[in-house]
């Protein structure tokens, strides 16, 4: 490796960063990471903290998994690659297929399309949807709805049933035909309703209204996580997402869930759609698939639509997308590896209780903090601090004053992720209680420095 003097010295100079400004990385230089180990990361300085980040929602066994990097080692030396376009398949990938089937089982999903991430498995869900209306000869089914304050990854399909500004503006004109709907926001929404039960109804009603203003027979499929992740941690009330299944349901519309933070533990149960009780017919996974060690993912399938293309005889079934790393071997051997650590550790259970200590922690710091705004969480380990200027007025809190809170809070030995106004937490599942007691400490610091 160079040495430090080097890495900061060419910090950003030579790379443009995902979701940074090419001119604030140079002024304000990222921070270096060069060493992980449990739950915690070591910058170039040899600064430790625990990453409440959790790599980027995907580390969620920790940096020290041996079974995953084994497997990807072993997998490197007998199959670095090979396609599974038609006519060829892998060993690993198979061996992973038919785990999946397993583990989805509870969700009705028992089909994989494999990708190499989050928004690539958007994309097929996107494609698929349609082409499931298609095969069945309801071509005039092509339109999207979502949620604002929804995030779906940066490809252009993702990117429109996204339902953030900062996403899509700069990258517009995007896909014709993609709708949003208030999402269940009970901090800000506009109907001011602070009742999460009512607000859920009220979305509900604006999506009924959305789908007869559209017209049901236009509309292929209606995508959400079911807790709204990067667009900070937003859980719905319990009722949303099934009222969202049986709307979908009165009007043939598909329902994907996006899963790619929540698949494989973050919530406190297996899967976002289980813990709400909710079957969709798609569902996009990648991220802790493989742990964040190798860039993957997978779209599982419900046996509906599952039979309606198996069925097919008019060769309209045929599956016009894939990516060159779709059922990558040494993606799929990372994945074995991590699908049975997961589920040996039960990380699932981990994630509830430390994501109890950790919400009612933050609760206290909301109630201590008057920047604190408003603060999300209750549902595994996914939680969020909204800061504001000023109670009242709801005002978010100064870019500087948030950088401030960022950087005392590291270096009181937490890693925290800065998204707008809201900091947002997504530690690994295999989290201790000492380990959610400092990261309430350090972000106390950040908070009482701003
Ligand atoms: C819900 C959701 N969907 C899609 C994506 C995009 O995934 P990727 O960044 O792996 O392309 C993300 C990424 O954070 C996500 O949170």
């Amino acid at each position: 490796m160079k040495d430090s003097n080097f890495l900061k010295e060419n910090n950003a100079r030579h790379m443009w960063h995902p979701m940074a400004h090419p001119a604030d990385s140079l002024a304000n230089p990222p921070a270096i990471i060069t060493g992980g180990k449990g739950v915690r990361i070591t910058d170039v300085d040899g600064h430790e903290t625990i990453d409440a980040v959790g790599g980027l929602w995907n580390v969620n066994l920790g940096y020290s998994c041996q079974p995953v990097k084994d497997a990807i080692a072993q997998q490197l030396d007998a199959l670095p690659y090979y396609s599974t376009f038609r006519g060829t398949s892998n060993d690993a990938v198979i061996e992973l297929s038919y785990m999946l089937r397993d583990f989805f089982a509870p969700d009705g999903l028992s089909r994989a399309f494999f990708t190499s991430g989050g928004s690539d498995s958007v994309e097929i869900a996107l494609r698929l949807a349609r082409q499931y209306h298609k095969i069945r000869g309801e071509s005039g089914r092509t339109k999207y709805l979502s949620l604002k304050k929804g995030y779906h990854g940066t490809h252009t399909g993702g990117a429109s049933v996204n339902g953030n500004a900062n996403f899509r503006t700069q990258y517009e004109p995007l896909l014709p035909g993609c709708f949003h709907i208030p999402a269940p926001y009970t901090y800000r929404n506009p109907f001011n309703e602070t009742d999460p039960e009512k607000l859920s109804n009220l979305c509900i009603a604006a999506l009924e209204d959305e789908i007869a203003f559209q017209g049901g027979e236009t509309i292929a499929a209606f995508i959400m996580e079911p807790i709204l992740g990067a667009g900070g941690v937003i859980p719905p009330h319990k009722s949303f997402m099934p009222a969202v299944r049986a709307i979908c349901d009165k009007h043939g519309i598909l329902l994907i869930s996006d899963e790619v933070i929540t698949a494989f533990g973050r919530t406190g149960s297996w899967t976002g759609a289980r813990h709400w009780g909710v079957k969709p017919d798609f569902m996009c996974t990648a991220k802790a698939i493989t742990n964040g060690y190798f860039p993957f993912g997978a779209v599982m399938i419900s046996e509906e639509v599952v039979e309606v293309f198996e069925s097919d005889t008019s060769g309209k079934a045929a599956i016009g997308s894939g990516y060159t790393y779709s059922g990558h071997p040494v993606g799929a051997a990372a994945a074995i590896a991590c699908l049975k650590e997961t589920e040996r550790l039960n990380v699932h259970e981990n994630a509830a209780a430390r994501g109890a200590e950790l919400f009612a922690g933050l609760k206290k710091l909301g109630e201590k903090h008057e920047i604190v705004g408003d603060v999300r969480g209750g549902h595994g380990l996914m939680c969020a601090l909204e800061l504001v200027g000023d109670r009242a007025s709801k005002a978010p809190l100064g870019k500087d004053q948030i950088a401030r809170i960022h950087e005392v809070t590291y270096a009181n030995g937490v890693m925290v992720r800065v998204s707008g106004p809201n900091i947002i937490l997504s530690p690994p599942l295999v989290l201790t209680t000492d380990d959610v007691n400092g990261i309430l400490s350090a972000l106390d610091a950040g908070l009482g420095a701003a």
